[in-house]
């Protein structure tokens, strides 16, 4: 059912690779609730074509951009104000790649020069995106950023390897460039921490479909999926959030404040 939210709302969507993408269920959502956007993606991801599938459903633009290119960013969101017909009101930023965590290093055998490419795509970027926005004069008064973390930047999860650095530094920037578009431009930037979702990017991680369950049994409300996430989204693009900002958002069922659970207390009972 749509409320019309983002009614008149124009932004940019980065991320959505196929059906299971984050992203992509938030472009759908965003659509149903009236916004117009574009959809980008780095070209070697567009040369899936996945993605024209849902730029037709939702009427949006493609425009390549790898996001760790400024000069990419540059064109995307000069593009994106011409396209849509006015500056920006918001943009989600949902990437994530780590090669350690791709070719299976372990955290004792870090590739540092993979190590500085986790860290350039998965939260480098997102100051790109917001500083090429800034400097484009891009984005309208209290217009919205996101971006999408997850736990593994406060609590140690061994198999997430060097992602967990970039997501407490794509927080950590989240508060950093939130301090200054709020002041600049009252545009706020927040993180939602999502729980596990079945993504090509989380499915990725080692031992992905262990911490689900488990994620899943310790969250009193069962993991958020990506639908969910989703929804939280578009609330956070829409004018009921206008003074939320440099926040880390926990969208995780609970998880993030559950000690034990009764579903967990339970599977330990039966395995002793
Ligand atoms: N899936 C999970 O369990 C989970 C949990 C918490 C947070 N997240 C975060 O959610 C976000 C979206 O991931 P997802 O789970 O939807 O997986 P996904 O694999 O569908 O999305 C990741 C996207 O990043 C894009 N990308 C990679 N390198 C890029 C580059 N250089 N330039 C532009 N785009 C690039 C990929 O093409 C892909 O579209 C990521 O930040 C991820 O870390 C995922």
């Amino acid at each position: 059912m749509s409320h019309n939210l983002l009614k008149g709302k124009r932004g940019i969507i980065f991320g959505a690779l196929d059906e299971r993408s984050i992203a992509w269920k938030v472009a759908q959502v965003a659509h149903a609730e009236g916004a117009s956007f574009t959809l980008t993606n780095a070209p070697i991801a567009l040369r899936m074509g996945e993605i024209n599938k849902l730029a037709e459903e939702c009427g949006a633009e493609v425009i390549p951009a790898d996001a760790t290119s400024v000069e990419d960013l540059e064109n995307l969101i000069t593009k994106s104000q011409e396209v849509l017909g006015g500056k920006l009101d918001f943009i989600l930023h949902s990437i994530g790649m780590s090669p350690n965590v791709r070719k299976g290093r372990s955290y004792g055998d870090l590739n540092y020069d993979w190590m500085v490419k986790s860290l350039d795509v998965s939260a480098m970027s997102f100051h790109k995106v917001m500083q090429t926005a800034e400097k484009l004069d891009a984005m309208n008064e209290w217009g919205s950023i996101l971006g999408l973390s997850y736990i593994a930047a406060q609590r140690s999860f061994p198999d997430y390897s060097d992602m967990a650095q970039a997501k407490a530094m794509l927080e950590s920037i989240a508060r950093s460039y939130g301090e200054r578009f709020g002041r600049l431009k009252n545009v706020r930037v927040n993180t939602i921490s999502q729980s596990p979702t079945m993504t090509t990017a989380g499915t990725g991680v080692g031992g992905f479909d262990v911490f689900y369950d488990y994620a899943d049994k310790m969250s009193p409300l069962g993991n958020a999926t990506a639908e969910d996430c989703a929804n939280y989204c578009v609330m956070f693009f829409s004018d009921f959030t206008k003074k939320v900002t440099m926040q880390n958002l926990m969208h995780d069922g609970g998880f993030s404040s559950s000690g034990i659970t009764d579903a967990l207390i339970e599977d330990l009972k039966k395995a002793k």
